[in-house]
């Protein structure tokens, strides 16, 4: 594996395989690599000649400056922990990527107004300037994403709509831990009884499948979510699983899907379910 931290060069690489004949698999990240990374890597190695992965903490995606500040950055340990399941390693400077303060401008529509995205204003079009740019410097035939980010798969299967790149956006399933908790790098931040506490999140989503209507899931997520005196609900919605709107029954929706967001302490944790 080879690491590279110039845009000209990530450039040149990308197209020097595509020039050999080779498909190109991508997996953008912001580093801090656990499990649920490593099976996007694994999954772009089994289906792909040559695997770039990107490590780059993007600033223009974080609305909050002391999550941008908090967020770990374990390089060394990522290298390691990625080994030869990627041929390239695109790990930039903020400078590199960023010469200048971007000026690209990103309209998701509906998919972009809801949840993460009146949450997070500008979150998603911080995601579309870095994922944007990655697809057209790398230009890959596949570029993967974890679920575990739901709404962000949607953005960005709307952003190569509008950019009309041909990258396939392959969507990965949520890798947990044993106790049940979505991994994510913000995990890290959590105190070991933090940490177990938070696997009730995804506890409480999946008793709530039992339940046959979506007033009585609401209740209950929203329920037992306050029994717990570590946790505060930033929200809870179910939605559309493909225009990600809100549904009041099942049968506004073919498929739909809970959507949950909760702090526990100050570290702000994500995670869905599919219910149908
Ligand atoms: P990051 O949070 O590092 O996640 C990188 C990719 O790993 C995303 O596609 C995310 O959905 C996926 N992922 C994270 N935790 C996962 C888990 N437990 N199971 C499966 N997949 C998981 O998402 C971002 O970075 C950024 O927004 C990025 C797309 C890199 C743009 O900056």
């Amino acid at each position: 594996m080879k690491v590279i931290t110039s845009v000209n060069e990530l450039v040149e690489k990308a197209a020097e395989v595509r020039a050999e004949g080779k498909s190109i698999g991508l997996v953008p990240t912001m580093g801090a690599l656990h499990e649920g990374h490593l099976s996007l890597i694994r999954r772009a190695r089994a289906e792909n000649d040559v695997v770039f992965v990107s490590i780059f903490v993007n600033p223009v995606q974080f609305n909050n400056p002391d999550d941008l500040e908090k967020y770990p950055r374990t390089l060394d340990s990522d290298l390691e922990l990625i080994g030869d399941d990627a041929d390239y390693v695109f790990a930039p400077s903020v400078e590199e990527v960023f010469p200048v303060p971007p000026t690209e401008e990103y309209h998701f529509g509906i998919v972009e107004e809801v949840m993460e995205g009146s949450a997070r204003p500008g979150h998603f079009n911080g995601v579309g300037v870095i994922v944007g740019r990655l697809l057209r410097w790398v230009n890959p035939d596949k570029a993967y994403f974890g679920e575990k980010d739901y709404q962000q798969i949607a953005v960005i299967r709307e952003l190569k709509r509008q950019l009309g790149v041909p990258a396939e956006i392959v969507c990965c399933p949520i890798v947990r831990e044993p106790n049940g908790l979505a991994m994510s790098s913000r995990n890290r931040r959590l105190t070991p009884h933090q940490f177990e506490v938070a696997a009730q999140i995804h506890r409480i989503l999946e008793e709530s499948k039992k339940l046959p209507d979506v007033p009585q899931i609401k209740q209950f997520v929203e329920e037992e979510i306050a029994k717990i005196p570590e946790f505060k609900l930033d929200y809870f919605e179910m939605a559309d699983d493909q225009t990600l709107q809100s549904v009041q029954s099942f049968d506004d929706a073919e498929g739909v899907m809970g959507f949950i967001t909760v702090y526990v302490g100050d570290v702000r944790l994500i995670d869905n379910i599919h219910y149908c």
